[in-house]
């Protein structure tokens, strides 16, 4: 995969535990901290972005669904940061979402094949008339990390998001998920709280 997730999970484990820490979940990944740099234009095996996601689980104690919706919003962030061409003029998360596996692709168009293709095949994604229904296929096992960015993605555009699969679950190498969006009800004050 492209280093970058990994990079920006670096960061993230900086920031929230330490250098140190992150050092020693590094270790218990199997990689050596003081050799391993991520980067955008270079290529990491998806196991080993995997096993740095199990370690920091397991060294900081939390599921793996609380780590990506505390991760979710610095990776979003580190995303508009660093490219923040993809987020202009974007209408909202029905769009993004459907723009989403190009970006992937995009980035990824520094790598040789079979890298290249193995990140085209992991996203696939069709409109739906409420929003949209993504084809996940990766040994990353990454789709609770996709729910949890969507999530955080439809909050930035003022929507609500619903998703559920279809296919397998948030575990699943492969699976299926429908993305229902609805824009957040606008609030009507309580008739008492009308001040004339
Ligand atoms: C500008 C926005 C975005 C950027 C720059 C970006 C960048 C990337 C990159 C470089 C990868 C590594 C791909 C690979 O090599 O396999 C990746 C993976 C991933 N991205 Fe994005 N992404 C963006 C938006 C999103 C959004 C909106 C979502 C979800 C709603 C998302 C969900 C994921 C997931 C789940 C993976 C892990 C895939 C896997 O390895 O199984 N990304 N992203």
């Amino acid at each position: 995969m492209i280093g970058w997730v990994p990079k920006v999970l670096v960061g993230f484990l900086d920031q929230i535990a330490g250098e140190n820490i992150r050092r020693i979940i590094l270790e218990d990944a199997g990689l050596d901290p003081e050799a391993t740099e991520f980067r955008l234009d270079r290529d990491v095996p998806d196991p080993a972005c995997r096993k740095v996601i199990e370690a920091a689980c397991a060294r900081l104690g939390v599921t793996e669904a609380q780590a990506f919706t505390l991760f979710a919003p610095y990776f979003l962030a580190a995303a508009r940061a660093a490219f923040p061409g993809f987020f202009r003029n974007v209408a909202g998360t029905r769009a993004f979402l459907l723009s989403q596996p190009a970006i992937h692709n995009c980035l990824a168009a520094g790598l040789r094949d079979p890298q290249r293709r193995a990140i085209a095949d992991k996203f696939r994604v069709e409109a739906t008339p409420g929003g949209v229904r993504v084809f996940y296929n990766s040994p990353n096992r990454l789709a609770a990390l996709y729910v949890a960015v969507a999530h955080e993605l439809a909050k930035s555009y003022g929507e609500t998001v619903e998703i559920g699969f279809e296919a397998g679950d948030p575990e699943s190498e492969k699976c299926t998920m429908s993305v229902e969006l609805a824009p957040v009800a606008a609030t009507t004050p309580e008739p008492a709280a009308i001040v004339a």
